[in-house]
C-alpha cells in the first residue's frame, strides 16, 4: 500500500471493466476516493464500485461517453461535487476491432480514434484546466499498450491510437513538467480480461498469443493495477513521461528468445 494516497481521488474512464476495473479496485485497496466512468454496462459499474468500498476506498459511478468533451468535463466537477477536488487522472477507457485496413469502415476508424486517442486528449484537457485552475499539483495515468510500438496487422487503427497516445503522453509530460503535473503511460501487453475474452477463448489463437510472451503466460489485471498504483504514488515523484510496459517482455522481440539468428 502507498500511504499517500488514502483519501485522494481518482477518476477513471472505462471502470468498469477489464484492467480499468483492476485499477479502481486496487484504489480501494489504497482507500481512495474513485469515480468510476463507464460507458454502456451500469451493473458493470456498479459491480466495481462495490468492491471499492468493500476494499475501503469510496466510489461514485457515472455514466459517459469519453470521446465527448462535455463527459469529460463532468467527470471531474463530478469529482470536485462528490469528494471536493481531483489529484489522479486516468484515461483507461479503449476500444479495439479486428478489420483489414483496406476494409475497414471510415466510421469503425473514427469511433476507434475518438475513444482510444481523443477520449485521452479530452480527459488530460479537462484534468489540466481544473489543476492549472486551482494552482494544484496533478497526475494523469494513460492505458496506452505495447502496440503503441508493436505494429498490429488488422488493428491499424488501434495501433494508431495507441502511438498516438504515447506521443500525447510525452509531449504532455513535458508542457506541463514544470506545473508540477506528471503524465505517464502503461503499455500493457497480452492481459486477461473482457477486450480478449473471444480471442483466448480459442486454443489456438491463446496459444499463440503465449508464444508471444517470454514469460510464457498471460498477464493478470491486478498485476497492471500494481503498476498503476505506484505511478498514482507519490512514491513516484520524479517519474514523467514514462512508458511503464507490463507486458511478461512481449516488447522484447520475443522471436528472438530462442538465442539464433
Ligand atoms: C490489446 C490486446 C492484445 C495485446 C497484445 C493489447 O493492447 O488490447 O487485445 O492481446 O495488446 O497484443
Amino acid at each position: 500500500m502507498y500511504n499517500d494516497l488514502e483519501g485522494k481521488t481518482a477518476i477513471i474512464t472505462g471502470g468498469d471493466s477489464g484492467i480499468g476495473a483492476a485499477i479502481a479496485e486496487r484504489l480501494g485497496q489504497e482507500h481512495m476516493n474513485v469515480v468510476i466512468n463507464y460507458h454502456k454496462n451500469v451493473d458493470a459499474a456498479n459491480a466495481t464500485k462495490a468492491v471499492v468500498e468493500q476494499n475501503g476506498g469510496k466510489a461514485v459511478i457515472e455514466q459517459g461517453d469519453i470521446s465527448d468533451e462535455d463527459s469529460a468535463n463532468k467527470l471531474v466537477q463530478t469529482a470536485i461535487d462528490a469528494f471536493g477536488g481531483l489529484d489522479v487522472f486516468f484515461n483507461n477507457a479503449g476500444m479495439e476491432k479486428r478489420c483489414p485496413t483496406n476494409e475497414i469502415p471510415l466510421e469503425d476508424w473514427n469511433r476507434i480514434v475518438s475513444v482510444d486517442l481523443t477520449g485521452t486528449f479530452l480527459g488530460t484537457k479537462a484534468a489540466l484546466n481544473y489543476w492549472l485552475k486551482n494552482n494544484k499539483k496533478g497526475n494523469i495515468i494513460n492505458t496506452s499498450s505495447v502496440h503503441q510500438q508493436i505494429p498490429w496487422p488488422n488493428f491499424a487503427s488501434y495501433a494508431a491510437s495507441k502511438g498516438g497516445v504515447k506521443l500525447f503522453t510525452e509531449t504532455t509530460a513535458m508542457e506541463y513538467a514544470k506545473k508540477n503535473i506528471r503524465i505517464n503511460q502503461i503499455c500493457p501487453g497480452a492481459i486477461n480480461t473482457p477486450i480478449n475474452a473471444k480471442k483466448f477463448a480459442d486454443p489456438k489463437t491463446y496459444a499463440e498469443t503465449v508464444a508471444m510472451v517470454p514469460m510464457g503466460r498471460i498477464g493478470k489485471p491486478e498485476e497492471v493495477a500494481a503498476g498503476a498504483a505506484w505511478l498514482a504514488s507519490d512514491q513516484s515523484s520524479y517519474v514523467t513521461g514514462l512508458s511503464m510496459y507490463i507486458d511478461g517482455g512481449m516488447v522484447l522481440y520475443p522471436s528472438f528468445q530462442g538465442g539464433n539468428g
